[in-house]
């Protein structure tokens, strides 16, 4: 059946023991971010039987479809209101920074007669979630004193909004931050989760405080890429996803539309086509309701992507060595995104490959 992702099992384990590896060198715990998978538990089963610390996903739908695997589970996106009763009831920990999120989940722990354990979030630039120092230091102080919540640790996000990789100064101020909290309450957290993927650099440098215990990692460990830095990590595997799609149409056309030109395509965009005269231009059955366009590169070099609409790709095979034929099966690599969407579309079919 196409389209379909194809998922290197193997090479995604073997990267979570490299990594593993990586961080128990520096004295850091790895929690794998389950997040790009989808739901998919065949693969999340597999991560968990090769011994990971923790595994995190920002969607609570997937920590209760997670529920019977038997490893700690972290909600790394804070809960809404209406996620409260089952951030309690599936997850172990949850990423917080809002004092009422976190007076919720006490009232709804102790109804449900748990401890429910708290990662406080700090800002540390990147300006997604996260608390200023000062609220931060409140928050604590207001953290501790509830009785079914277990102040866990601290936490910052980079890398993810607003490009900002972690260097010596930013992880110097996020320890700092950890040593003033835990004098001034007289504590220990036990989590400090210092970042993500883009981190990995450091990490192999050896060069992240020794305050910071935990690292959340999905792109490394999955793509054996550094986000933000957009660098490849040598000793991981870079090809454990491959989406495959059929040519449904390959015919010999123009390459200019021709007729009155409306404002806008199907999705209230404008494009502008380069005359290059007769093509040869294969449809495949892979579309933008699929995946992120842009996500994706052909493994075939000499193809050229000119677009696509909700159910359609449309490329351009005419300067490609070989003679594609209707039914050919179309490969690409995707990037971050563009395995992000294949994953989450219920139209392209998950083929695990051990
Ligand atoms: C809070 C949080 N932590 C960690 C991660 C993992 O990021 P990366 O895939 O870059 O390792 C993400 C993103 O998925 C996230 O939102």
């Amino acid at each position: 059946m196409y389209p379909k992702i194809q998922i290197n099992l193997n090479g995604i384990i073997e990267n979570i023991k490299k990594t593993k590896e990586l961080c128990e060198q520096n004295g850091i715990s790895l929690a794998v971010v389950t997040k790009l998978l989808a739901d998919n538990k065949e693969i999340v089963q597999a991560i968990v039987n090769s011994g990971v610390d923790y595994i995190c996903d920002s969607r609570i739908q997937n920590l209760i479809s997670y529920k019977d695997l038997n490893v700690e589970k972290w909600l790394i996106r804070s809960p809404s209101t209406e996620e409260i009763p089952d951030t309690v009831r599936y997850a172990d920990v949850s990423l917080n920074s809002e004092i009422n999120t976190i007076i919720n989940l006490n009232k709804e722990a102790k109804n449900q007669n748990k401890i429910h354990k708290v990662i406080l979030m700090y800002e540390l630039g990147d300006l997604r979630e996260g608390c200023l120092r000062p609220e931060l230091e409140e928050l604590t102080g207001q953290a501790m004193c509830l009785s079914n919540i277990e102040l866990y640790g601290l936490g910052v996000n980079l890398s993810c909004y607003g490009e900002i990789v972690p260097s010596s100064e930013n992880m110097k101020e996020l320890e700092e931050v950890v040593l003033e909290l835990e004098k001034k309450y007289n504590i220990k957290f036990k989590i400090v989760s210092g970042g993500n993927s883009s981190s990995f650099k450091m990490l192999e440098n050896k060069k992240i405080p020794c305050t910071i215990n935990n690292l959340r990692m999905g792109e490394a460990i999955y793509l054996g890429n550094i986000p933000c830095f957009e660098e490849k990590i040598e000793a991981l595997n870079q090809d454990n996803f491959i989406v495959k799609a059929e040519i449904i149409e390959l015919k010999e056309k123009p390459s200019v539309p021709w007729g009155e030109c409306g404002l806008s395509n199907s999705f209230g965009e404008h494009s502008t086509f380069i005359d290059r005269g007769t093509r040869k231009r294969a449809i495949i059955g892979l579309g933008k309701q699929d995946v992120k366009l842009d996500g994706i590169t052909p493994l075939d070099e000499e193809i050229i992507v000119l677009g696509g609409s909700s159910d359609h790709i449309i490329l351009d095979v005419s300067d490609c060595k070989r003679e594609y034929k209707l039914g050919d099966i179309i490969e690409f690599m995707p990037n971050y995104a563009g395995v992000l969407s294949c994953m989450t579309s219920k139209y392209v079919l998950k083929e695990i490959v051990r």
